[in-house]
């Protein structure tokens, strides 16, 4: 290493993982520091090729890099253009939570599957300062929803929980994206939109990915009569726009533009949010304008525990993540899981016996914290894990039935999406955000571009029946005015003796939560590096169906071991889109991954 490069790193180790003072710091003496050169950036190699004719990651998956390492910052995220906006606003001086605003509004122009302004997330924050916060800005149902809005005469369920304009709650994002903004922001609000408007602007070139996704949606959008929401993807004379063409968003150019010019109340307040709420209820939906005035982004105390000597921050309801996430950390611990080999068929068959315990509790004791009492207490104390695991067998499958009944779901492919991003400081945020299914609720509000979510597809539409993912919860996540869905969404951030360790996240429904503690596990119970833990096969359970979700590169002998232990397992698709950053416990850099093995991407990091 060069002698300034070597300066230029141990600069940005210091500034990275010291507390919040410019002061230059002494290495901590506990960590052997190896120059960042010696961190491995080469993709793991342990990504087995699936079995024959199981369908894998689609064709152009895995051309942007999926390591990065640097010591100055990182970003990742599910698409190139936003990763590389986010790198230059921190190369501006920006904090975490600025580039990671601008990174959303990135994503919202160019992943419009799940990037959006149309539908709400949760992001979470760590400070270098130690300062922690979750930010909850899920969709809320509009004042005129009903618990049995999605019924038809005859009481059965209406496909109007998922598509058309129905489906959409009060859209989050904006407005919290300018509470992070007035929190922890430094550059101004306008220069953080001003990257998202140039390309929906002038436009960029559809890559692969978003090409094949095109075909498809368009299809959906014309079948279900969207044609204004169809022709925002297609060519002048019709059909998807394909790779290589220039996807030119112009109305949402403009919509950007009042609220980089006006800020986030444009959107919720005025002549925008009036024109949106006429809009939506002049095509069926039931939005008010008082609506989106009465919308509020709100701080919520974050779920913090230790885990193994690790401090983990995350969120709490109205996401199920950092409950369960908790559960099973704390069940994985009481059954000593790390003593079994990472991914034997040991290790997944406890691991599933965790899942399955922990989303018994998630599908019917969780919801919106402001509308209904939770036994929160009682689901993180250990007394009550340790009975709830006591009668876990290590050599059987527990009966699904014997915790409690469920029904046949469907997998969904990752639409929500999840970025990471680290400054220079060591501050830290992971943001997780959606349309619930890709493309949301299809529909464009006519003059926008916004598409807007089917997040009241994630509330109990009909208590006791599935959802998309086969969810079956219960009336406390039924639909009621003004409430807010239950999600799994995860963002999470590690630390360790005050240093950042990780930000971790991914899309996948209900397979979020179980991503998430598979990595988090991968990291903290075995000491692999973030790349490995990302590219490692995922196991999913979540109590019903009885049966493990695997990915297709679960090896035949842990599959035949674990059906021999009683588990149904299904070894279909890929879950999530884990884009996470780790910063290296030897060399204190930082370590970028993007999941491009599971579907486009990019990693950066300088
Ligand atoms: O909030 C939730 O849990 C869901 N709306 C997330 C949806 C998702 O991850 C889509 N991908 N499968």
């Amino acid at each position: 290493m060069k002698p300034s490069l070597a300066a230029s790193w141990l600069f940005g180790f210091v500034v990275a993982c010291s507390p919040a003072t410019h002061e230059p710091l002494e290495p901590d003496p506990n960590y052997s520091v190896k120059p960042l050169a010696s961190v491995t950036a080469e993709p793991s190699a342990s990504v087995a090729t699936p079995p024959p004719g199981v369908r894998w990651m689609p064709k152009g998956a895995a051309e942007a890099p999926r390591v990065a390492l640097g010591t100055k910052g990182a970003v990742t995220s599910q698409e190139a253009n936003a990763t590389d906006i986010g790198i230059e606003i921190l190369k501006q001086g920006g904090t975490a939570v600025d580039a990671a605003i601008a990174v959303g509004f990135a994503l919202a122009v160019t992943h419009p599957s799940a990037g959006n302004i149309g539908g709400g997330g949760f992001m979470v924050v760590r400070m270098n300062d130690g300062t922690k916060a979750a930010l909850d800005y899920r969709e809320t149902a509009p004042s005129g929803a009903s618990r049995d809005m999605y019924l038809d005469k005859a009481g059965k369920e209406t496909k109007e929980s998922k598509l058309g304009p129905k489906a959409a709650g009060i859209p989050g994002t904006v407005a919290g994206f300018a509470a992070a903004h007035e929190k922890f922001g430094k550059l101004p609000w306008k220069d953080l939109v001003a990257p998202a408007i140039k390309l929906a602007k002038e436009g960029f070139p559809i890559d692969k990915v978003l090409a094949e996704d095109l075909v498809k949606v368009t299809g959906q959008m014309r079948e279900a009569k969207f044609d204004s929401t169809a022709k925002l993807f297609e060519k002048p004379g019709g059909g998807a726009l394909a790779e290589g063409d220039k996807l030119v968003q112009g109305d949402l150019a403009k919509v950007l533009e009042t609220i980089a010019k006006d800020g986030a109340k444009a959107f919720y307040e005025g002549k925008l949010a009036d024109s949106m709420a006429k809009e939506v209820t002049k095509a069926g939906g039931i939005w008010k304008s008082a609506d989106l005035k009465a919308y509020k982004a709100k701080w919520r105390d974050p779920i913090v525990f230790t885990y193994k000597g690790n401090e983990i921050v995350t969120m709490p309801p109205p996401s199920s993540g950092g409950v369960v996430l908790k559960e099973m950390l704390v069940m994985s611990e009481l059954l000593g899981i790390d003593k079994k080999p990472w991914r034997s068929a040991d290790e997944v068959h406890l691991f599933s016996e965790v899942m399955r315990r922990a989303y018994a509790d998630r599908n019917y004791l969780l919801g919106d914290p402001d509308y209904v009492k939770m036994p929160l207490a009682k689901l993180s104390d250990p007394a009550y894990l340790k009975e709830r695991v006591a009668n876990v067998d290590p050599k059987k499958a527990t009966k699904s039935d014997t915790v409690k009944p469920g029904v046949e779901p469907k997998l969904e492919s990752p639409q929500t999406t999840h970025y990471s991003v680290v400054d220079e400081a060591g501050n830290a945020v992971s943001n997780t955000y959606t349309l619930n299914t890709g493309y949301g609720s299809k529909f464009a509000v006519p003059g926008t571009g916004v598409l807007l979510n089917n997040e009241m597809n994630d509330f109990a539409v009909v208590p006791g029946k599935p959802n998309t993912y086969g969810l079956v919860q219960g009336e406390l996540n039924r639909v009621e005015p003004g409430k807010r869905m239950l999600s799994s969404m995860t963002p999470t951030i590690i630390s360790k003796d005050g240093q950042l360790r990780a930000v971790l996240g991914t899309p996948g429904g209900p397979t979020i939560t179980t991503t998430v503690a598979q990595i988090t596990r991968a990291l903290l119970d075995y000491g692999i590096t973030l790349d490995k833990a990302t590219s490692a096969f995922r196991a999913h359970h979540q109590w019903q169906p009885d049966q493990i979700w695997a990915e297709p590169t679960m090896p035949d002998d842990v599959m035949k071991e674990l059906e021999a232990r009683g588990h149904t397992v299904k070894r279909e698709r890929q879950m999530g889109h884990a884009n996470g950053i780790e910063v290296d416990p030897e060399t204190h850099g930082f370590r970028a991954v993007s999941d491009t093995t599971r579907k486009g991407g990019k990693a950066a990091a300088y």
